[in-house]
């Protein structure tokens, strides 16, 4: 059979005609921003638009598509949802995210058809959406945020994710390392904090990202929290709980309490030889150095490339752009 989605058509074999669609997405055509929840028809969380309209894709067998146009998170495009995403990122709606493709979807087909809905009609469409992190009313106030925005001509551009930066294996010297492990600094000016733990709307990646900018004096946005996977070598893990027996588990109300103060340190000793590395290069005494934000650096970054924090000795009046380090660091 024949199916279309994203605008894209697929061929997918016979035997799956009664296969819940959910699957032939996920499983077949690999397509995992539809979320599985309940797989009863209970949570919304696998959520797709066919023909404009959102079904549960848990409760549709494959073969009720044919002829139709599916619309996955992946693949939904157009001011509607654009200004539902802009809403979205405003109000902050998104805690864990995993109910989030789905609500986004149902928001879209709310304004698709009804383009300026009353409280009630957002909560009376929006019911069966569940959420387990509560944002409901947060959603509300994104959808009427969005119909306003649509209403006065008002058309923002699509967001775009920042790219997750690459996190290669640590090499055994990394490995006995004190900083290279959790903190690498890329030649861009993008520092790199490895952890394990994952972001369940616990806010684990904005903390830990916090600790290191402000340890480094550096610019919060040219930080990038990603999971650190291959910390294990003969004595433990680097990357484990200390809270669950130094496995790699993320148990999301002790992740701040327990990864703190590791994360703190770290960002210090990386500070410290950022400044050892400037004092050896400029032949000064490493009293002279010191290290400060660039108040510009978050307008500037993204266009010119400059980097976040500038190096300077305070009786040479020499400076560098750049959190960036020497070869000690690299
Ligand atoms: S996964 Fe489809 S309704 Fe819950
Ligand atoms: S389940 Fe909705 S944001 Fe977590």
């Amino acid at each position: 059979m024949k199916l279309t989605v994203n605008g894209e058509s697929f061929e997918v074999e016979d035997r799956h005609r009664e296969t819940p669609l959910l699957w032939v997405l996920r499983d077949v055509l690999d397509l995992r921003g539809t979320k599985f929840g309940c797989g009863a028809g209970h949570c919304a969380a696998c959520t797709v638009l066919i023909d404009g309209h959102n079904v549960k894709a848990c409760q549709t067998p494959a073969e009720t598509a044919l002829d139709k146009h599916v619309v996955t998170v992946e693949g939904v495009t157009g001011p509607v949802v654009n200004a539902i995403r802009d809403a979205w990122h405003t109000n902050n709606v998104v805690q864990c995210g995993y109910c989030q493709p789905g609500q986004t979807l149902a928001a879209t087909a709310l304004l698709e058809s009804e383009s300026s809905p009353s409280k009630a009609e957002i909560r009376a469409w929006m019911n069966g959406n569940l959420c387990r992190c509560g944002t409901y009313p947060r959603i509300e106030k994104a959808i009427q945020e969005a119909a306003s925005m649509l209403a006065s001509g008002n058309r923002p551009e699509p967001l775009t994710a920042h790219a997750e930066p690459d996190w290669r294996p640590l090499t055994e010297e990394e490995k006995g390392d004190e900083v290279h492990p959790y903190i690498r600094f890329e030649p861009d000016g993008t520092i790199v904090v490895a952890a394990s733990q994952l972001e369940m709307g616990q806010g684990i990646h904005t903390g830990l990202a916090t600790i290191v900018a402000e340890e480094l004096d550096a610019d919060f946005e040219s930080v990038r929290v990603v999971h650190g996977a291959n910390g294990k070598f003969a004595d433990g893990d680097l990357y484990g709980n200390p809270f669950f027996g130094g496995f790699q588990i993320t148990g999301d109300s002790s992740s701040t309490g327990v990864y703190w103060q590791r994360y703190r340190l770290i960002a210090a000793k990386a500070r410290a030889r950022l400044v050892a590395a400037a004092a050896e290069e400029w032949q000064v005494p490493a009293s002279e150095i010191g290290i400060e934000l660039m108040a510009s650096s978050r307008r500037m970054r993204p266009s010119t490339g400059c980097l976040a924090a500038t190096i300077f000795c305070a009786s040479t009046r020499r400076r560098r752009f750049s959190a960036r380090p020497s070869s000690r660091l690299t």
